[in-house]
């Protein structure tokens, strides 16, 4: 563990890694004043600095995940997007009250944000094409997601397809607040025309309300949502939430001044307890051996979840080996990963929902009382599983191709 100092009070850290036009990194902090600061993490210059309009605190902070775009919240429900040219393109007002939470989906097609009236709100916005400065009404709302207030929201990496149609797409997000709760949500995105008699059984063919717990989910033709995991995460407010970029796990940090980190399955894996005041950021490398977290008490902890590395209290070699990670990272193909765990399967079965699972995490599923599907929440026809033997000689001939005898994803990789 090492701590840095920071001599303003930091409200963010976000870590971008570009790969395309610039070889580098950007870190982001964002202040009281206004201003968000974009930082070359190579050699700690200033990059940009970016002012928000009506000088209003800045709340938060996200890079569209194509690098192109930048958004960031202020107290006023505001939400300003900035472009290539460092420019604000547009504000929109989404919420009535201070946004927290911001998150883009891993494609860049979802702008989540969320407020401290506890709202969330959903935007289909094609990024690339800039659809972002034509966004109006959301393409999903959900009301009291979090009582008291939304603080924190981060996508999972992994977009699966409904097996019933072939069509919807189905995100996950994790949200957090004032509640103490972290909540798992999948969000249901349909956005090819098509006829009502086709109609998924995901998204309804006319914008409908349901309840889902305290919430309240106002869908539409396009977009539908559902909780899908609710965890009782910190005895106080948890002020951030980050799926690691394997979608393995999360790390949560809290108003209670520590750090846990959590299994897919809502177990908690390990508390991180240093920090003298509230977390209020946390931040993943890309191969989920380190964290960065910020506090309250004005300084930035860097963690080894490994224990292997053996880094200097001194930020150019941090930053060098939190990027230098990068690259130690493999890609396997979705269709080999477990919806509930999402580590590799080995005896991947099918259920009734269409989907294929890892045999024993659909069985300790259905042996804690659950007999919904884990991915769309609707009540399961029946129990039965059958075995996908043809993907799992995938799963083989792939873990042969590539020569990992005992490959794993998950959080046993770490010395935790
Ligand atoms: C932008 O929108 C047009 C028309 O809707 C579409 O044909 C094109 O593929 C889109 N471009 C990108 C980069 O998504
Ligand atoms: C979805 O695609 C798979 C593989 O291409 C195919 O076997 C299946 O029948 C399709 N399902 C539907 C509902 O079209
Ligand atoms: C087995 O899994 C693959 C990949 O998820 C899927 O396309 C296929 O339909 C599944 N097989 C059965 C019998 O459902
Ligand atoms: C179902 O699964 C969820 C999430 O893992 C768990 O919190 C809950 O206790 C399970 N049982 C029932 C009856 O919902
Ligand atoms: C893989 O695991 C098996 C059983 O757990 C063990 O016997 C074997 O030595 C392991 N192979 C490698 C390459 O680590």
């Amino acid at each position: 563990m090492i701590k840095i100092l920071f001599g303003q009070s930091l409200l963010f850290l976000v870590f971008r890694l570009r790969t395309h036009s610039y070889l580098g990194a950007v870190l982001a902090s964002g202040s009281v004043d206004g201003t968000i600061v974009l930082w070359d993490v190579n050699d700690g210059s200033k990059m940009n600095v970016l002012s928000q309009e009506n000088g209003e605190a800045v709340r938060q902070c996200a890079f569209s995940p194509d690098g192109s775009t930048i958004i960031s919240s202020d107290d006023t429900g505001t939400v300003c997007v900035w472009g290539q040219n460092k420019n604000i393109i547009r504000l929109i007002r989404c919420h009535e009250e201070s946004v927290h939470a911001l998150s883009f989906s891993p494609d860049s097609n979802i702008l989540l944000t969320g407020c401290t009236l506890g709202n969330l709100r959903l935007h289909y916005a094609d990024v690339a094409n800039e659809t972002l400065s034509t966004i109006t009404d959301p393409s999903c709302s959900i009301d009291s997601a979090h009582d008291l207030g939304v603080l924190s929201a981060d996508f999972c990496k992994f977009i699966h397809i409904d097996p019933s149609d072939n069509k919807t797409s189905i995100y996950t997000v994790a949200t957090c607040g004032t509640d103490h709760l972290i909540k798992i949500w999948r969000i249901f995105c349909l956005i090819d025309a098509v006829p009502s008699s086709s109609k998924t059984r995901l998204v309804p063919s006319a914008p409908q309300e349901h309840e889902c717990g305290n919430s309240v989910i106002l869908s539409t033709e396009t977009m539908n949502a559902e909780c899908v995991m609710v965890i009782p995460a910190h005895g106080s407010s948890v002020n951030c939430v980050k799926y690691n970029r394997l979608g393995t796990m999360l790390v949560s940090g809290g108003l209670d001044k520590t750090l846990k980190l959590w299994d897919i399955q809502g177990n908690c894996l390990k508390t991180l307890a240093e920090h003298s005041r509230y977390v209020n950021t946390v931040s993943w490398n890309s191969d989920s051996t380190i964290i960065a977290s910020g506090s309250n008490d004005r300084t930035v902890i860097i963690w080894d979840l490994t224990g292997k590395h053996s880094l200097d209290a001194n930020m150019v070699e941090a930053s060098s080996a939190l990027f230098n990670l990068a690259s130690n990272h493999v890609d396997i193909p979705l269709e080999f990963i477990c919806p509930i765990t999402h580590e590799l399967m080995r005896q991947p079965v099918v259920a009734s929902d269409g989907f294929s699972y890892e045999k024993s995490a659909i069985i300790e599923w259905f042996d804690r009382g659950n007999s919904t599907s884990p991915m769309t929440n609707i009540e399961l026809e029946s129990k039965d599983l059958s075995e996908n033997d043809s993907l799992k000689d995938k799963i083989e001939e792939y873990l042969k191709s590539m020569d990992f005898g005992n490959f794993s994803v998950g959080p046993d990789l770490l010395n935790l």
